[in-house]
């Protein structure tokens, strides 16, 4: 089979990661790997955008994030898992196209807006998190990315990518650079986290992760949002943002047991405590191959380090390749 797209994605190396990762892009990206050429990233250069004074953080979250990627069953034989600061030629492209984007245009990203909000910068945002958006571009087109499986907040930054490509293509008169698609979950994009907010993070502290013990698993699903007028076991419940439904639906392949169960819950006579126990079941089951993987993977670590550095030599041949295709264009080909 002829494959054209290329998928390029990636995650910034500041935690573990969690189910709300999986449902946004990993799973998307375990099921690709098979039908495309793809390359995933760990950004620990946008990681330090923000980052700055914790590079000790970024560095460890590296690994971590690796083991994340391979327990979860991305394999280093179809997908290219690379760091990025270790493809100087990320940079280098987005140095070039810092000066294709109007800084007006950046203070509209919305994305970047939002993050700037919560994490509280005011005044003081630092310049090279401002323009991640750009480096975000330089990511995908070095390698040619045409598919970017990324959760929908990641949205503004695939247009942005397209602007400059665009603005690239016209200035230089060229086609060398790609316009890519993001490609976004089929169901359930946005996990809820275990306390009822809208999005499962890190900094809201809502989070279950994929490495999670058993034991940190129960005590999370016991203490999950349900519907807080549901007092009585006999009382009839909610289902509306009752997290426990809503990860049933997404985590338990048995649909008709998860209808039978929302029937029962909402005509009353189910508890809180029955119901969380089955939750627990399916996502253990779920989390289980996982985290045994993983455990063998944290026997490892240099082996994990040395997939990940194979990697990213693959990926920085196709970088060198399209950087000079750039330099080329912009009338850089000194030799
Ligand atoms: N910004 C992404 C995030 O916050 C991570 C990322 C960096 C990325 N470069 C990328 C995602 C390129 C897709 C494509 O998780």
């Amino acid at each position: 089979m002829e494959i054209k797209e290329t998928i390029l994605t990636g995650d910034r190396p500041t935690g573990k990661l969690h189910l709300g990762h999986y449902v946004g892009s990993l799973k998307n990206r375990v099921e690709l790997q098979d039908k495309y050429k793809q390359f995933v990233m760990i950004a620990d250069a946008q990681a330090l955008t923000d980052n700055a004074e914790n590079p000790e953080k970024v560095r460890e979250n590296v690994l971590e994030v690796a083991m994340d990627y391979l327990a979860v069953g991305l394999d280093p034989k179809k997908t290219t898992i690379f760091i990025q600061s270790m493809v100087p030629e990320i940079a280098e492209l987005t140095v070039f196209y810092l000066n294709l984007v109007t800084v007006n245009r950046l203070s509209r990203n919305p994305t970047v807006k939002t993050e700037i909000q919560q994490k509280g910068f005011g005044q003081s945002v630092p310049a090279g998190f401002f323009v991640y958006p750009v480096s975000q571009a330089a990511d995908i087109t070095c390698v040619q990315g045409t598919l970017v499986p990324v959760g929908e907040d990641q949205l503004p930054m695939i247009e942005q990518t397209n602007e400059i490509v665009r603005s690239f293509n016209r200035i230089y008169k060229t086609d060398i650079l790609k316009e890519c698609k993001a490609l976004l979950p089929k169901i359930g994009g946005r996990l809820p986290g275990i306390d009822g907010q809208a999005k499962m993070s890190k900094s809201l502290g809502n989070a279950i992760y994929l490495s999670d013990p058993e034991d940190v698993l129960l005590q999370k699903v016991m203490k999950m949002y349900t519907d807080p007028n549901h007092l009585r076991v006999d009382d009839p419940g909610q289902i509306e943002g009752n997290v426990v439904f809503s990860y049933l639906d997404i985590f338990d392949g048995d649909k008709e047991k998860v209808e039978e169960l929302k029937a029962h819950y909402q005509k009353g006579g189910l508890g809180d405590v029955k119901l969380k126990k089955y939750l627990f079941e399916v996502l253990n089951n779920f989390l289980k191959p996982i985290r045994e993987k993983r455990k063998e993977l944290e026997k490892n670590p240099q082996e994990v380090m040395k997939i990940v550095l194979d990697g990213t030599e693959k990926a920085r041949e196709v970088a060198k390749e399209v950087y000079s295709k750039v330099r080329k264009a912009m009338c850089l080909d000194y030799k």
